[in-house]
């Protein structure tokens, strides 16, 4: 009886491993579609040529030989920071309450961390690539940003700050 039903599935007989393979095959199914819906639908990729920089070279090429906040109009703004052993540059920005600020970040020597504290970015630095985020500041205050890979000796002094400044005036 017993063997008649167990044939049922891809002639296996043992109910367990049928399990399983059953388990396995939507896992795998599960992982396909994340992927997919990941890569496609929602941008995550691997680095392309515009995300590549050259570590050797980078901190003498525009944008990045003049790291720093750029103001883009109607609150957006970009960053180009350099992380290296053992500072941020630069090391402090502001920014007014409201802004939209892209950061994009990358190492001239080792691997770094970029964690930007009370949102979600939290970025590996790695040399020759540039990591990109933007984030939005809605509330005034501080947000300290920390490298959070261990990278030498100096790596609990590598921090900087973000000030998000309240509006000026009424508006
Ligand atoms: Cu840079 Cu840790």
């Amino acid at each position: 009886m017993s063997e008649t039903k167990s044939k049922g599935l891809m002639g296996l007989g043992d109910p367990y491993e049928r399990r399983w393979m059953v388990v396995s095959l939507i896992l795998l199914i599960a992982f396909m579609v994340i992927v997919t819906v990941a890569g496609f639908a929602m941008g995550f990729q691997v680095p392309d040529d515009d995300a590549r920089v050259d570590p050797r070279t980078v901190a003498d090429s525009p944008p990045w030989s003049e790291p720093g906040l750029r103001d883009l109009g109607n609150g957006e703004y970009t960053v180009y920071m350099i992380a290296r052993q053992y500072l941020f540059q630069p090391p402090q920005i502001t920014v007014p309450v409201g802004s939209t600020v892209t950061f994009h970040v990358t190492s001239v020597d080792v691997q770094h961390g970029f964690k930007l504290q009370d949102t979600n970015v939290n970025m590996q630095i790695v040399p020759g690539e540039v990591s990109t985020l933007t984030v939005e500041f809605d509330e005034p205050g501080q947000h300290n940003y920390i490298c959070n890979e261990f990278c030498g000796v100096g790596h609990t002094a590598m921090f900087g700050s973000l000030t998000v400044e309240a509006a000026a005036g009424g508006n």
